[in-house]
């Protein structure tokens, strides 16, 4: 679960990609037992039904054509009523069976208009399967042969549906949410890139809490407490404390700022089951982590600069070849992969670290100041 933000707006996960998946499918099976000897024209309605119908496409289990109707009704988030053809039929449909696949079924305007266009086609049969249909809107006494789901009169998009052109290319289905009230940021990158560096600087500029899950272990090292011993048995030989333990200490930090403006977290999420628990707490909470901002430097610099922040930083994880390396092999087996987890939503920002720091400090507020 996660918020998204397209224009001005914001959209949290409401129906995943497999509910999506086992919806078409069942959809493409009993629309194929129908029509078992005979082989349906199936058109879509374009834009929005162009996953839909890619995947019904797919599942479909007998012999098929394709075509597309382009149709618009819609600007933002509430349909204006008259419907234009963009597109028109350009094939002779006599005699045929045409099914009509369309994404969403709302006032009802736009299937009005496909029943007019198709009124004076002479086609055998002309059915209408809809992923979605809001039946609290629609209007018209119309036929609809195939719902996949019915839902209630809220904006969604994904999986082929916009807001105003965006959010067209996300897997799942997602609805309007209110706007979070927070900027949460992960600084991202391997040992030695300068997220801490970064961090001080960002956390002033921007009004933010910083979390760097390191500090906070080592802090209780310090302390010997008992989170503190746990998190020493691990760190000391460059080793990840278990998710359970760092995800615990992570909520005990963020509700200790109940009136921040919003974090930065360093060093956090580490691996892809730190990620989607934080992705669920920040949801549970109304907010979104805004996005993933990684500090990109070639490794072979960062052991060197290691190296030289080990002799005066005391930590003993900096002052080993051997420990740093295994830290790196850390990092490539099981953190480098949350760049491919937040690629997939849209949000991992990738910023050269070479440089200045305040030349770096620039790049990254490119960055935030957008998100
Ligand atoms: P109708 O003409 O009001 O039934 O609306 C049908 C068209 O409006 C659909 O084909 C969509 O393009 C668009 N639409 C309706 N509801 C939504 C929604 O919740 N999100 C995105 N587009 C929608
Ligand atoms: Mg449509």
């Amino acid at each position: 679960m996660s918020i998204i933000k397209l224009h001005d707006k914001y959209f949290k996960q409401y129906i995943s990609e497999e509910k999506i998946q086992t919806v078409v499918k069942k959809m493409a099976q009993e629309i194929g037992r129908e029509y078992q000897n005979e082989t349906p024209i199936f058109i879509g309605i374009l834009n929005g039904c162009f996953m839909y119908m890619a995947d019904f496409i797919r599942e479909y289990p007998g012999n098929c054509e394709v075509s597309f109707v382009k149709l618009a009704s819609y600007t933002g988030t509430s349909s204006t009523g008259a419907v234009k053809q963009l597109v028109g039929v350009n094939q002779d449909l006599e005699g045929r069976i045409v099914v009509i696949l369309e994404d969403i079924i709302d006032t009802g305007n736009t299937l009005e208009e496909i029943y007019k266009i198709f009124s004076d086609k002479k086609v055998k049969q002309l059915k209408i399967a809809t992923l979605f249909f809001k039946p609290d809107v629609f209007r018209k006494e119309l036929p609809i042969d195939h719902i996949g789901m019915s839902i209630p009169d809220k904006f969604i998009v994904g999986y082929g549906l916009d807001y105003d052109n965006l959010g067209r290319n996300f897997g799942a289905i997602y609805q309007l949410t209110t706007k979070p009230k927070m900027k949460n940021i992960v600084l991202f990158g391997p040992p030695g890139v300068g997220k801490g560096t970064q961090a001080a600087i960002l956390k002033a500029k921007y009004n933010l809490v910083h979390i760097s899950t390191g500090d906070i272990f080592r802090d209780h090292i310090k302390r010997q407490t008992e989170l503190g011993k746990i998190a020493q048995s691990f760190m000391d030989y460059g080793n990840f404390v278990p998710d359970n333990v760092t995800i615990d200490m992570l909520e005990t930090e963020i509700e200790k700022n109940p009136d921040a403006h919003g974090f930065i977290f360093d060093g956090f999420p580490r691996t892809p089951t730190q990620a989607v628990a934080l992705d669920k707490y920040l949801t549970d909470k109304g907010e979104l982590l805004s996005g993933m901002v990684a500090l990109e430097v070639p490794e072979e610099t960062l052991v060197t600069r290691i190296l030289e922040r080990g002799k005066t930083s005391g930590r003993p994880d900096d002052q080993d070849e051997a420990k740093i390396r295994h830290r790196f092999h850390e990092y490539h087996t099981k953190t480098e992969v949350l760049k491919d987890f937040y690629s997939e939503q849209h949000k991992y920002f990738g910023i050269n670290g070479v440089g200045l720091v305040t030349d770096i400090t620039a790049r990254l507020s490119e960055v935030i100041d957008n998100i």
